[in-house]
């Protein structure tokens, strides 16, 4: 597989070109951004643990029946996935409330959400990620009814999966976010799943163990990453 040019840089990875139409090579930088790219700081081996953890969560995800984008590993930075039309809106569940549901809803940080909560996002900076409804989805033709109830299905099915994993590592998985896309008219799992788009405390303290520690200047963001990734028997 020959690397080619540069496609798209978003805030943390860059997408290039192969050889082979169908598939595309996603590098994973050490920029780590908050506040809809207002803040950007670079922390060292963060792409080499990005990516490690990120091919580990698509390995568990597709063995669990799950599509995803998601080939192979090419170097410590660099990953082969499949080529897709993305769908420009992000999925979140929310098994615990926080972050912007905190925000917006005046709840308390850690309440339980059950039945988790499920939201969109449309994928625009410019715009701060403005929440979106099913409605708009469908007016401004962002996927159709039958691609959007199989996002919502796979994502409760990825936090369902998702759960149970990060339970064995004592972590709870309290929200995260994911991106689907179209490859041959399926709709699959895209971006990436890792500590930068996710929310997980520590079961017994409440640790925070995810990009909040960036956001909040907790310290020790890539250190925690790596300690997620060790609890669930990784090594980097
Ligand atoms: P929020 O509390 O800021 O709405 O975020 C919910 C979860 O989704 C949290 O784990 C962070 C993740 N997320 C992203 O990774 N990128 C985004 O653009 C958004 C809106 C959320
Ligand atoms: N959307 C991501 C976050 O909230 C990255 C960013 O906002 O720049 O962390």
């Amino acid at each position: 597989m020959e690397k080619r040019e540069q496609l798209y840089a978003g805030k943390a990875k860059s997408i290039f070109k192969t050889d082979d139409p169908d598939h595309l090579i996603m590098l994973f930088r050490n920029d780590t951004s908050a506040f809809d790219g207002k803040r950007i700081e670079q922390l060292d081996r963060k792409g080499m643990v990005n990516n490690k953890f990120n091919a580990f969560i698509m390995g568990k995800l597709q063995a669990a029946g799950i599509p995803t984008h998601f080939v192979k590993l090419l170097s410590d930075t660099e990953v082969l996935v499949k080529t897709m039309e993305m769908i420009p809106v992000e999925c979140v569940v929310r098994n615990l409330a926080a972050g912007s549901l905190v925000r917006r809803l005046g709840v308390q940080e850690g309440l339980e959400l059950n039945p988790p909560t499920f939201e969109l996002f449309l994928k625009n900076d410019a715009l701060g990620d403005p929440m979106v409804n099913e409605s708009h989805v469908q007016s401004f033709g962002w996927a159709t009814p039958e691609q959007l109830a199989r996002m919502k299905e796979l994502t409760f099915k990825i936090n369902d999966i998702l759960k149970a994993l990060f339970a064995e590592g004592n972590m709870l998985l309290v929200d995260f976010k994911v991106e689907f896309g179209l490859h041959k008219g399926e709709v699959i799992l895209g971006d990436e799943f890792s500590p930068d788009g996710c929310r997980l405390w520590d079961k017994d303290t409440r640790e925070k163990l995810d990009k909040d520690r960036f956001r909040q200047n907790l310290g020790n963001v890539v250190e925690s990453y790596e300690m997620v990734g060790q609890r669930l028997g990784l090594t980097f």
